[in-house]
């Protein structure tokens, strides 16, 4: 899925460590969503074969944001390449050679058929208070920007990013990478942990690629609907 989709799509967030849980929302949002995502919570817990038992529904975006030395990172790559996933995400923060080598590590397993790499930016989890503990100096958009310019430079497709970067970023970068976005509510949900969102609608109209959304959706008494709607609320 390194190709832009027409429009802003929706990915729906499995994030449960039940396998047969994740395939039924899997099911249920099929209709609704461009992918569906597997995270650190269901991976630890179901391990890579819970990857093909979702892709029957959608591909499958493998978000387990990879941060490690480049040789490691490398072959986590090629053991996930196995399982064939449509996106997969890394840390900006890991630097220029490790994303260098988890892109030819995806090349080297499957060519043309490989992943789009993603590097994540600043989690939408982070405040300006809570990064700037972290020693970051600036704030969170700087702190994006800077680690856009670095992923991309070495070879990232795309980029994970709040909703409140994402005009920053096109008028830095233009229209080529996929932007990727979480932190995204729905009016009247619960925000969560997640501190820097918005609403679907601004999102998409700010210029991401995709919407990653999970608790709206996963916890609502109608998982399809949710998707259903926050679908129908994004400009075709
Ligand atoms: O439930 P919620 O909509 O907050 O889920 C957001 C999903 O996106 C989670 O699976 C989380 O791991 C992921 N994510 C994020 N912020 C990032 C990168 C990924 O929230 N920067």
């Amino acid at each position: 899925m390194r190709g832009k989709p027409n429009s802003t799509g929706l990915i729906t967030a499995l994030d449960t460590p039940d396998a047969a849980r994740a395939e039924a929302w899997a099911r249920a949002v099929a209709p609704h969503v461009g992918l569906v995502k597997v995270g650190l919570e269901l991976f630890c817990a179901a391990g890579p074969a819970v990857v093909a038992r979702i892709a029957a529904h959608r591909p499958v975006f493998l978000d387990l944001k990879f941060h490690d030395i480049p040789n490691t990172v490398a072959g986590a790559v090629r053991s996930v390449c196995a399982t064939r996933p449509a996106m997969l995400t890394l840390h900006g923060g890991g630097g220029g050679a490790m994303i260098e080598a988890a892109r030819r590590a995806a090349e080297d397993s499957l060519g043309e058929a490989r992943p789009a790499i993603l590097a994540v930016t600043v989690l939408t989890s982070f405040t300006a208070a809570g990064l700037a503990e972290t020693g970051v100096i600036g704030g969170p958009t700087q702190h994006v920007l800077r680690l856009a310019r670095l992923a991309l430079e070495a070879g990232a497709d795309g980029l994970v990013c709040s909703p409140q970067e994402i005009s920053r970023l096109r008028d830095a970068f233009g229209e080529a990478p996929l932007l990727v976005v979480p932190g995204v509510r729905p009016a009247g949900s619960d925000k969560g942990d997640q501190a820097r969102v918005a609403a679907p609608e601004e999102a998409a109209a700010a210029g991401a690629d995709w919407l990653v959304v999970g608790r709206p959706i996963t916890a609502a008494p109608d998982p399809a609907a949710a998707a259903a709607a926050i679908a129908a609320s994004l400009p075709r």
